[in-house]
């Protein structure tokens, strides 16, 4: 009942003529109709991709934005700009924008909230660093992320938004948690969810696993029950990758 979803986290790669060349490969392909597939893609590309796109059988989301409509905010990317380039999803709160770009659990819980109110799916990124798994605080620290991202985020809100785990001791170094770790993980945000909301909202909502995602262990992760899809860094870069993954 919920719609897997695979997510390409293009990061800061493809300048517009590689994207191009990218987006009309993976188009030219069949792809699993079943699945949702996305690509979040630097704001530069946004819009040659969202001609490209339109109507297909591929959704455009964004990496970042601010929470604010409109303002002096140098350098910032705001909803109504995504709005108009037809982006459905963009991603917030992901590690290296918390780890590089100061994002805190206040400035995701504003940016999903603003998100929802403009009509664009937030993928919210939680996750624990290496020396968090290993001191064993990794659990505690997670639900946090995730109760402090829905606050004040209504129920109806709640069932739009996608949370993706990824522990960022497996993101782009080619370490996968094991299909259980991220089962774990993934199980215990639907129970924070169910606390927070309840049993039937919880179940609606998607929730991906993400960190070294590959045509190699993709069916192993989504034959978890809480694990609803991925989000995908490298292998989003190559179309034969990441067409396998959609295909899954
Ligand atoms: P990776 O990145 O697939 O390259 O590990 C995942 C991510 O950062 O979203």
């Amino acid at each position: 009942m919920r719609k897997p979803i695979i997510a390409g986290n293009w990061k800061m790669n493809n300048t517009i003529v590689e994207g191009q060349a990218l987006v009309s490969d993976i188009l030219n392909r069949e792809l699993n109709e079943s699945v949702e597939a996305v690509i979040c893609v630097p704001f530069t590309f946004l819009q040659t991709a969202s001609k490209m796109v339109d109507g297909n059988k591929i959704k455009l989301g964004a990496q970042n934005m601010h929470w604010e409509e409109k303002g002096a905010y140098t350098g910032e990317i705001s909803p109504l700009m995504l709005n108009e380039l037809n982006v459905e999803y963009v991603i917030i709160g992901h590690s290296e924008r918390r780890q590089y770009f100061n994002e805190t659990d206040k400035t995701v819980n504003m940016k999903t909230i603003s998100a929802l109110s403009h009509n664009i799916t937030p993928i919210v990124c939680v996750g624990e660093s290496l020396q968090e798994r290993e001191n064993d605080s990794y659990k505690e620290l997670i639900e946090d992320q995730v109760r402090k991202a829905f606050e004040g985020i209504s129920t109806e809100d709640a069932k739009k938004t996608v949370i993706a785990y990824e522990p960022i001791w497996a993101i782009g170094t080619g370490r996968t948690a094991s299909s259980e770790q991220a089962e774990e993980i993934c199980q215990l945000i639907r129970n924070v969810l169910t606390s927070l909301y309840d049993e039937k909202t919880a179940q609606a909502i998607r929730i991906l696993y993400g960190g070294s995602v590959k045509p190699e262990n993709i069916k192993e992760l989504m034959a978890m029950e809480n694990i609803d899809g991925a989000l995908v860094g490298g292998a989003s870069l190559k179309a034969d990758d990441f067409v396998q993954l959609i295909n899954y």
